[in-house]
């Protein structure tokens, strides 16, 4: 297995070291075809006909202080390219809002959609090591991360599949220069006036997220004894 040493405690304690495992090929086959389908549906209707995107929208577990440390939150992760390929691909999605921007949002829908599945389609461009989010609030989840950056996400889909993993892992805070953070802002402006997303102006941190341990929660007939 590609096992990959993490940092457990944004590096500031140096004794907790996790090793990372790759992320499950049918997850990210889900994710990619979760995505597509999402596309298609945004290019045949209009982006206001995807109401939900729950493979994009997992809870995050992050923990604090106190009696019940568990803090959980909604968050927009998803998958980054790897790192070979990551510039090549934020430019292309980086161009695309230029030459978008200020023409009317439904007419450029088509050139915006082209320009994100060229990722989404091609697993071959998946990073196995790692998914990304952006930080919008700053509340407990961040609080927490920064002195514990231990986690865990937990994904479920659409009927009647409902796939649904479990992963714990270790999450590192990254600033706007990371290219993970430009690539994750850039897929993220792409759609920022779509009916899907609130409009935010200001992301202050992306987040990284390392898996350590996977569970799959899919649900499957369990037959009576
Ligand atoms: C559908 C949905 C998507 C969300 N996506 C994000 C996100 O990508 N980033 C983020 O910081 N907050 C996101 N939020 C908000 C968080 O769930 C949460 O409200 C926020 O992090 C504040 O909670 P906290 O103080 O526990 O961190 C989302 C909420 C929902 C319902």
């Amino acid at each position: 297995m590609n096992k990959k040493t993490i940092d457990g405690d944004n590096n500031k304690n140096p004794d907790h070291k996790f090793s990372g495992i790759p992320l499950p090929k049918p997850f990210l086959i889900w994710q990619s075809k979760a995505r597509l389908e999402a596309f298609k549906k945004m290019k045949k209707n209009h982006s206001g006909a995807v109401r939900t995107m729950p493979a994009h929208l997992p809870v995050l577990a992050t923990f604090g202080e106190g009696d019940f440390p568990v803090n959980l939150t909604t968050r927009g992760i998803g998958l980054l390219p790897k790192s070979e390929v990551i510039k090549e691909i934020t430019n292309d999605l980086e161009s695309t809002i230029r030459e978008t921007k200020g023409k009317p949002w439904p007419e450029t829908l088509s050139q915006r959609l082209t320009s994100i599945r060229k990722f989404y389609e091609n697993p071959d461009l998946f990073d196995e090591t790692r998914l990304g989010g952006l930080e919008i609030f700053e509340g407990q989840t961040l609080k927490n991360l920064k002195s514990n950056s231990r986690a865990a996400l937990l994904y479920t889909g659409a009927a009647p599949a409902y796939a649904s993993y479990q992963f714990n892992g270790v999450v590192q805070l990254i600033n706007q220069d990371d290219p993970c953070y430009r690539f994750l802002l850039a897929a993220r402006e792409l759609f920022a006036q779509d009916a899907f997303h609130i409009h935010q102006i200001y992301y202050p941190y992306g987040y990284l997220f390392y898996p350590v341990e996977i569970k799959d929660k899919t649900p499957f007939p369990r037959r009576a004894h």
